[in-house]
């Protein structure tokens, strides 16, 4: 009366697909071995037809006998079909869709991020423009191993090495950063030109410190620096990202409880150029490694 309950799939679609493909695989190398098989007979056959029984003995094609110049076409075929299940497959497979298709779906988030950022200033006029990469734009952070980076407007760890680190690589130049970033600042940092962005109109700050309302002004107000510098926090690393081409990232190999968090980094458009590791010791309590991100 009621009719039958529907059967449940016992396995996930990606394991389907997985067993789909591995079927489609294993038909593939049969197929190519049943035709070396069939190739070897067929030579077999096609030398004993000339020499044995004679079948057009005296035909030459380029002073070579027949059964060469089709054992050899033959060969070329069975190369090129190899080639197919080997290298193209490998090329054009499954997994070569699927990073592809991988590639465009971040592009797209990257998108929609900086969609975001200009729907979020009422006052400007919807202008979409195509996010390049600064060419020299670098975000530098430090993030607990599930991507923390800071809790109450503060951070989470006292790492001096990495203090150093950080003061060593942006003394000189434009630091970019959120207006609570800027806040958790006791006074502004010394040697560096500070960018701190806000919606706030009337955002009173120390002289010297300049104060845009957007990503892209941020970026503007640094365009005299060769190496500008983003540090943060949350909010401006997550719409930062499409446009920066370095990533520097301290990863402490701890996990924290925290409220703000780093964006995950893309590895189908970032590529690891570097990576020193530093031991925990009695001024610091958590070991890290200094990581070095480059756009691809
Ligand atoms: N571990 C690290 O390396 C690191 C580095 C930096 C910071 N942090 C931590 O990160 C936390 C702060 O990060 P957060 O995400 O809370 O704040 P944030 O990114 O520093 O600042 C957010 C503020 O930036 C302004 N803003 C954001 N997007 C904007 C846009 N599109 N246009 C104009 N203004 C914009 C807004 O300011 P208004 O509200 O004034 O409009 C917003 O409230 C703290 O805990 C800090 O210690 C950690």
């Amino acid at each position: 009366m009621f009719g039958k309950k529907k059967q449940k799939p016992q396995i996930d679609q990606e394991q389907f697909a997985l067993i789909e493909n591995a079927q489609r695989r294993v038909k593939q190398k049969k197929g190519l071995y049943i035709h070396f098989v069939i190739f070897l007979i067929g030579a077999v056959f096609l030398i004993l037809a000339n020499t044995v029984l004679g079948i057009g003995k005296d035909e030459k094609i380029l002073g070579l006998d027949w059964f060469v110049i089709a054992i050899s076409a033959w060969l070329f075929f069975f190369f090129y079909h190899a080639f197919n299940v080997f290298i193209t497959n490998k090329f054009m497979g499954k997994e070569w869709e699927k990073a592809q298709i991988e590639k465009l779906v971040a592009k797209q988030q990257d998108k929609i991020e900086i969609l975001k950022t200009t729907l979020a200033r009422p006052n400007d006029s919807l202008k979409i423009t195509t996010v390049k990469p600064h060419k020299n734009l670098t975000m530098i952070v430090a993030a607990g191993e599930n991507n923390e980076i800071g809790k109450d407007n503060d951070l989470i760890w006292h790492l001096r090495d990495d203090l150093k680190r950080f003061k060593a690589l942006t003394s000189g130049h434009h630091i970019i950063m959120g207006r609570k970033t800027f806040e958790s600042f006791p006074k502004p940092l010394p040697n560096r030109t500070h960018v701190v962005i806000s919606r706030q109109k009337d955002y009173r700050v120390p002289e010297g410190v300049l104060v845009v309302n957007s990503i892209e002004d941020a970026i503007d107000a640094a365009s005299s620096d060769n190496q500008p510098f983003i540090i943060g926090g949350g909010e401006i690393y997550k719409q930062a990202m499409p446009f920066a081409s370095k990533i520097e990232l301290t990863r402490v190999h701890s996990t924290f409880s925290a409220d703000t968090f780093f964006p995950e980094i893309n590895m189908n458009e970032w590529k690891e150029t570097d990576s020193k590791v530093h031991d925990n010791d009695e001024q610091h309590n958590h070991a890290f490694s200094f990581m070095t991100y480059e756009r691809k």
